[in-house]
């Protein structure tokens, strides 16, 4: 085990999709408290253990151990409907799921509207669209920024105040969905009944999570920060404009949790051993050809939560050593190496070249980033089958230089090393 005495941060390094749901599942074994801290159910978290694989996208992954608290908190966004479809779903393996789920008062909610309204802009945009998940997230968000048009979790518990608000906001979103987009305007009274019911249904599971953390870190108790996505989605750090709209680096949990970042311990970031990315936006590793479709189908590179096909490269250490200095990380996460096997050849991405010269930092510019041509360097690859190695010791020459040289390369140590699905193929280095 790596050391998890100190409150731990889960973080992503990349676009996402990086088994964090796995890794967070593990730790969770040596921790009291999970906290999702960004996002909402556009993530798609997976866990497999005793030869059952579970799917989560808003539930913290330490569900599945008796005793872990699981805290949605704050800077999520909660489709009230996905959640509780989750907790149903899980309750039977997940003991006493209902009592061990709190969503925070200050969480904000999405509605029909978000996700009518993301879809007419994004068909709307074509080619210009971000290629989101259409969960609503970033009509969900805006409507945060925007206050006025916003509604937080804790109005649940005042469902007579909250009733006329979402009258006044069904009446203003149809406005738009009617006389800017020409489609079907919603109807308020069957929006209220649907919704009513799972305030009704979440409402004992809503608290002041803020206050319960600070009590529950003052008491000693171990605390697990769950991001979402990765860093280069982050809505200030990542690739913007193709981002998600929520800190999905490890700045987003003092925000996200309300529990100030002093009381994290370490910081891990998780990369898979070559890189995906869904959605639109500069990928410079991409592989299109024969290469990439490989990679695709041996990691089984689709959606867990849209399903669609994943766009698969190289393993990319420039834009991994900018996220490590973003997220200040104390250590790496690698998964999936097992994928990498049976490969006809292995490269990796030490920098990038722009107009034939190397690029200092990895760059805010989408257009930049989309003439980027990768400086790519080969390492041995390796044929074995390595899903069953338990040490370090255990992988192939080849397999273990590869890990050294991403060491190498972004400046931080591999603490962990995932080369299969389930919990226990997983390896730990001291
Ligand atoms: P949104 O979060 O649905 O607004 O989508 C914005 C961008 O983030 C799109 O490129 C999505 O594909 C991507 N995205 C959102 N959530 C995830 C995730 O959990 N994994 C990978 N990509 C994601």
């Amino acid at each position: 085990m790596v050391e998890t005495r100190a409150n731990t941060c889960i973080v992503g390094l990349t676009w996402g999709d990086e088994a964090k749901g796995k890794i967070v599942d593990i730790l969770a074994a040596d921790h009291d408290v999970v906290v999702r801290y960004n996002g909402g159910n556009n993530a798609g978290h997976t866990v497999a253990f005793e030869g059952e694989t579970y799917k989560l996208h808003l539930v913290p992954s330490g569900l599945f151990h008796p005793g872990v608290t699981c805290v949605v908190g704050g800077g999520l966004v909660v489709d009230p409907k996905a959640l509780l479809d989750e907790i149903t779903r899980h309750e039977g393996k997940a003991k006493d799921l209902r009592r061990r789920v709190l969503v925070s008062n200050r969480a904000h909610t999405i509605w029909p509207w978000h996700k009518t309204l993301e879809a007419l802009a994004e068909k709307h945009e074509g080619k210009g669209k971000i290629g989101t998940t259409l969960r609503g997230i970033g009509p969900a968000y805006a409507d945060k920024a925007n206050r006025v048009t916003a509604i937080r979790m804790g109005e649940f518990l005042r469902p007579e105040h909250l009733r006329p608000k979402v009258e006044r906001i069904v009446r203003s979103k149809n406005e738009i969905i009617t006389r800017v987009f020409g489609d079907e305007p919603l109807d308020a009274a069957a929006v209220w009944n649907e919704y009513a019911e799972y305030g009704r249904a979440l409402a004992p599971m809503i608290a002041d999570t803020t206050a319960w953390l600070t009590r529950a870190v003052a008491q000693g108790k171990r605390v697990l920060f769950e991001g979402a996505q990765g860093t280069l989605l982050d809505i200030d750090h990542g690739t913007y404009p193709y981002v998600t709209s929520s800190n999905a680096s490890a700045a987003g949990v003092w925000t996200g949790s309300g529990v100030s970042a002093r009381h994290i311990g370490q910081i891990l970031g998780v990369v898979k051993a070559y890189t995906t990315r869904v959605g639109e936006g500069p990928f410079p590793t991409e592989l299109t050809g024969p290469l990439g479709d490989q990679i695709r189908e041996q990691g089984h590179e689709y959606g867990t939560t849209t399903g669609r096909p994943r766009r698969c490269g190289w393993l990319d250490t420039f834009a991994i050593r900018y996220a490590a200095r973003i997220n200040d990380l104390d250590g790496i996460v690698i998964t999936l190496l097992d994928v990498l096997g049976r490969l006809p050849q292995l490269k990796i991405c030490t920098g990038y070249l722009v107009d034939g010269k190397p690029l200092d930092e990895f760059t805010d510019d989408p257009v930049v980033l989309e003439k980027a041509k990768p400086q790519l360097e080969g390492l041995d690859p390796w044929s074995e089958d390595i899903s069953g190695a338990k040490r370090f010791e255990d992988l192939p020459r080849a397999a273990r230089a590869y890990v050294k040289r991403v060491e190498e390369l972004v400046g931080a140590q591999v603490r962990i090393i995932s080369v299969g699905p389930d919990r226990e193929q997983t390896i730990f280095r001291s």
